[in-house]
C-alpha cells in the first residue's frame, strides 16, 4: 500500500479498506458495474506481489481477451498512475512489477484451466470470477501454497445464484469476508451512469448490477420475501399458534413445512420444516411426527410424545393429487396421513399455481407470513432464489417442493379472494378478499 500511496492517484475508501485486509483467506468484492473492482483487484495484487517474497501473483480472467482489454490494461494504467515500473511479456503473459523488489504476475485466461496446471504461486486475483467456471476457480485456487501472503481475491459483478456462490459463498468459511460496493461508491465514475442505467434496467437488475445486491436470474418469484423483513420478527408467538404442516407429494424429494396459524389475524409463521430424501409418505409421516413431538417439548417446555402428537391430529395442508392411487403408493398419500393420526386438507383440484404465488406474495407484502430461517433453511433458500424461468417457477435444483407446500398452506387457508354469489343466479365474482 505504501507504494500505491507514494504515487499522484489514491484509492477510494472502500478500496483502500478492502487491500488493507492481510487476515481473510479469502476476500470478495462483490460490486456493482464500475464500481472500481478491477482497480482494487490490481492494488491487491500489488500489495500482495510486495509482501510475498518473491512468489508470483496468479491473476485469471475469464477469457483472453479480458486478460488484455481489462486486467493489462487497467493494470498498467494504475502502475503508471501510481508511478509503479512495470514491463508486460507479451508472449509469456507475465508481467513484471518493480524493479530492485520485483515480482511476477502471471495472467492467465480461466477458459484454459490447463494452463494452470503445475503453477505454484504466492497468492492470488480472479477478477469476474462468477463467469469463471467452477473447476477453474477450484484449480487456481488450489495453486495458491508458497511464501507468507497466500490470499485468494475474487472481484466481480454478482450473477445470481450460480456455481461460483454454491462453491464460496453458499457456505462460506469464517476466513472468507465479502464486501458489497455500489456503482455509486466509485466517485471517479461521471456522475450521469448510474441515473443513465437505471433507466435501462429492471428493479432486480438493478439491485444487482448497481448496488452489488445479489438476485436470482430471470426475476425471484417471491420477490417480496427479505430475510430481514419476515425472518426477525415471528407474525405469530411461537408456541401460541395452531399448529400445522404443508405438504408436497414427491417421489424424490419432499419437503414439509411445519407452520403456526392464527386464523383470526389471517397470519402464519413457518417454525421448522422436514426434509426427506427418497422417503415415502408413511415414512415422512412417522419422522414429522416425531419432528413435533421434539418441537412442542421444546416450546411447551415439557414432555410431549409421539403418541400425544397423534391425539391432537393435527391437519395437513396438501396436493390434491394426494387422493389419487399410484402404482408406488398401493394406498393413497391422504389416506397414509390418515393412518398416521394427521387431518389432510386439500380441495378436489389442485388450486392454479398463480394464485398460490399470488397468496404467499401478499402474505409477504402484509407480513402475515413470516419464517425462523435457521429452523426453515430449505424453505428460506427457495424464497430468496426460486426464480422464474419461462414465465413459470423453475422446477429444477429441488426449488418447487417447499415452494408448492407453502403454497397449498396459504391458498387452503388465506386465499386472496373467494368467489362470491352475486344477484345474477349462477354468476360468481372475483371480490377481493382483502
Ligand atoms: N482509485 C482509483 N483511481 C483512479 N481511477 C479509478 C479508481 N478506481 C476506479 N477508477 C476508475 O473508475 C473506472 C471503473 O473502475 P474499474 O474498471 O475498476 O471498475 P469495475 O467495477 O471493474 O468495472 P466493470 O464493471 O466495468 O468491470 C475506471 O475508469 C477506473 O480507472
Ligand atoms: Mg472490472
Amino acid at each position: 500500500m505504501d507504494e500505491i500511496r507514494r504515487g499522484p492517484a489514491g484509492l477510494l475508501p472502500h478500496q483502500l479498506e478492502f487491500v488493507a485486509d492481510r487476515a481473510s483467506k479469502i476476500r470478495v468484492m462483490q460490486g456493482g458495474y464500475r464500481s472500481g473492482k478491477t482497480v482494487t483487484g490490481v492494488a491487491v495484487v500489488v500489495d500482495m506481489g510486495f509482501r510475498s517474497q518473491g512468489a508470483p501473483i496468479l491473476v485469471i480472467e475469464p477469457t483472453y481477451r479480458m486478460i488484455i482489454d481489462v486486467f493489462v490494461a487497467t493494470a498498467t494504467r494504475m502502475l503508471e498512475a501510481w508511478g509503479l515500473p512495470w514491463r508486460y511479456h507479451k508472449s509469456d503473459k507475465v508481467l513484471t512489477i518493480g524493479r530492485r523488489r520485483r515480482f511476477d504476475v502471471l495472467c492467465r485466461s480461466a477458459d484454459q484451466p490447463r494452463s494452470l496446471e503445475g503453477l505454484t504461486v504466492g497468492g492470488l486475483l480472479v477478477d469476474e470470477w462468477e463467469l469463471c467456471d467452477r473447476e477453474a476457480l477450484q484449480v487456481a485456487m488450489a495453486r495458491v501454497s508458497i511464501g507468507p501472503c497466500q490470499q485468494i481475491v475474487l472481484t466481480g459483478t454478482p450473477e445470481g445464484y450460480g456455481p461460483g456462490y454454491d462453491l464460496i459463498l453458499a457456505k462460506p468459511a469464517s476466513t472468507t469476508r465479502v464486501w458489497i460496493v455500489r456503482s455509486k461508491a466509485n466517485t471517479f465514475l461521471r456522475s450521469d451512469y448510474v441515473a443513465d442505467m437505471e433507466s435501462r434496467l429492471d428493479d432486480d437488475e438493478a439491485g444487482e448490477k448497481l448496488e452489488g445486491q445479489r438476485r436470482a436470474k430471470g426475476g425471484r418469484v417471491y420477490s417480496r420475501f427479505s430475510r430481514e423483513v419476515h425472518g426477525k420478527t415471528p407474525c405469530v408467538l411461537p408456541g401460541r399458534g395452531d399448529l400445522q404442516v404443508w405438504a408436497d407429494f414427491n417421489v424424490g424429494k419432499m419437503v414439509w413445512v411445519v407452520a403456526e396459524a392464527d386464523p383470526a389475524r389471517r397470519c402464519a409463521h413457518i417454525v421448522g420444516e422436514f426434509v426427506g430424501t427418497n422417503t415415502d409418505t408413511a415414512e415422512q409421516a412417522e419422522k414429522i411426527t416425531a419432528y413435533l413431538a421434539a418441537h412442542l417439548t421444546r416450546v411447551r417446555r415439557r414432555e410431549i410424545t409421539k403418541q400425544d402428537v397423534r391425539s391432537m391430529r393435527i391437519k395437513v395442508y396438501c396436493d390434491a393429487s394426494g387422493t389419487q392411487r399410484t402404482s408406488v403408493t398401493p394406498l393413497t398419500h391422504v389416506a397414509l396421513l390418515k393412518q398416521a393420526s394427521f387431518e389432510p386438507q386439500h380441495g378436489l383440484a389442485n388450486p392454479l399455481i398463480d394464485d398460490r404465488v399470488n397468496t404467499v406474495q401478499i402474505m409477504l407484502r402484509d407480513k402475515r407470513l413470516t419464517i425462523d430461517p435457521a429452523a426453515a433453511p430449505t424453505t428460506t433458500m427457495t424464497f430468496e432464489r426460486q426464480a422464474y424461468v419461462n414465465g413459470q417457477p423453475d422446477k429444477s435444483g429441488g426449488l418447487d417442493a417447499a415452494a408448492d407446500a407453502v403454497g397449498y398452506g396459504c391458498y387452503w387457508q388465506f386465499p386472496v379472494w373467494r368467489p362470491v354469489p352475486t344477484a345474477a343466479p349462477g354468476e360468481v365474482r372475483r371480490d377481493s378478499f382483502l
